[in-house]
């Protein structure tokens, strides 16, 4: 099957798109013919050789966590889906990888709604898993006041709107030309950086309850300083967490916290009662998957990559 996978670390030019052996689905696990696929900024992380020691990788490595497609083999002790289903879900995340392929085996899935694309649904998962851990942790709900630092970006999309799904009031952070876009998406959006403190005092006299830091930009002591305490706080993405007393919350790799799976049914139900949508930043094709890693690369993709096949 084609898979996309890089031989060495190194830059975008050791992607290729190779001829591989097809994965089966072992016990507790599905294999579905995958008809798109997310790209997500820890795969070019991955290829660049930036996690080699946190999350080391045998090579070759097919990337990609998660994916959308048909049910094509169902591994035992596996109920209640069958092959021909449409489905999306994650790969076995503690080898963070395989989902970039014609076949992908998946650990976790949830039945694609209708009110999501391929497109959307194969980009869904691995953000939903996230944005749901984090929420979970932060015991976000009705009433809570949350603050996301990158909103706009594929994990912020997806938990702007969880959030506002609990009863929480958002505020996300963004580039100016982002504000319609997080708005839309039920957030009240204020622009990041410098003087963020006194822009969020002004939206949230009260302060804000909790933050999600998906941006690891450097901004930990303000978002501290605007929940009042570092518990109050959870990154996914600011290696330098721990200095501020921040819990950075992983998925994979030593000190990972358990994986949030019952988020992909309820997104799943949200997206058929039209509360929940995933902004599809580019779709490219497998082939094109050098274009895709240099957008994520960019930082500043609106929504998420995805990759069809
Ligand atoms: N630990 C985990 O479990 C986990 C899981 C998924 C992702 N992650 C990590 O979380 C981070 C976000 O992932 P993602 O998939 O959402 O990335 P992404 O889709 O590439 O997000 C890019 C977004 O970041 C925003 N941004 C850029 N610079 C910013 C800044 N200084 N302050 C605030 N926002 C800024 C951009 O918005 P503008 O264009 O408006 O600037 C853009 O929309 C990545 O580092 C990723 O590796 C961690």
């Amino acid at each position: 099957m084609k898979a996309l996978q890089f031989s060495e670390y190194g830059p975008v030019s050791v992607l290729e798109v190779a001829d591989v052996p097809e994965p089966h689905a072992g016990p507790g696990h599905i294999r579905v013919a995958v008809r798109a696929t997310g790209i997500t900024p820890a795969d070019w992380y991955l290829r660049s050789g930036r996690l080699r020691d946190m999350m080391p990788v045998h090579l070759p490595h097919v990337l990609g966590v998660d994916a959308a497609g048909v049910v094509d083999e169902v591994g035992t002790g596996v109920s209640g889906v069958r092959p021909g289903d449409a489905v999306f879900g994650i790969v076995d995340l503690a080898k963070h990888g395989g989902a970039n392929a014609e076949y992908a085996v998946l650990a976790t899935w949830a039945l694609k709604p209708d009110a999501l694309s391929w497109e959307q649904a194969g980009g869904a998962a691995g953000n939903v898993e996230t944005a749901t851990r984090v929420l979970d942790r932060l015991k976000v709900g009705t009433g809570t006041t949350l603050l996301i630092e990158g909103a706009a970006g594929g994990v912020g999309t997806v938990a702007i709107q969880l959030a506002a799904a609990r009863g929480a009031t958002v505020i996300g952070t963004a580039g100016p030309h982002n504000h319609e876009f997080v708005a839309g998406l039920g957030a009240t959006p204020t622009t990041y950086g410098p003087g963020l403190g006194e822009r969020v005092t002004a939206l949230a006299p009260d302060g804000v309850d909790v933050v999600l830091d998906c941006a690891g930009s450097g901004s930990l002591p303000d978002l501290v300083g605007l929940a009042g305490s570092p518990d109050r706080v959870v990154s996914i993405a600011d290696p330098e967490a721990a200095k501020y007393g921040v819990h950075l919350s992983r998925s994979a790799g030593p000190g990972a916290d358990p994986a949030a799976v019952h988020g992909l049914a309820e997104a799943a139900a949200l997206a058929q009662q039209g509360r929940f949508t995933v902004p599809v930043a580019a779709t490219f094709t497998i082939e094109n998957a050098t274009a895709a890693h240099e957008l994520s690369e960019t930082g500043h993709a609106r929504g998420k990559i995805v990759l069809t096949l």
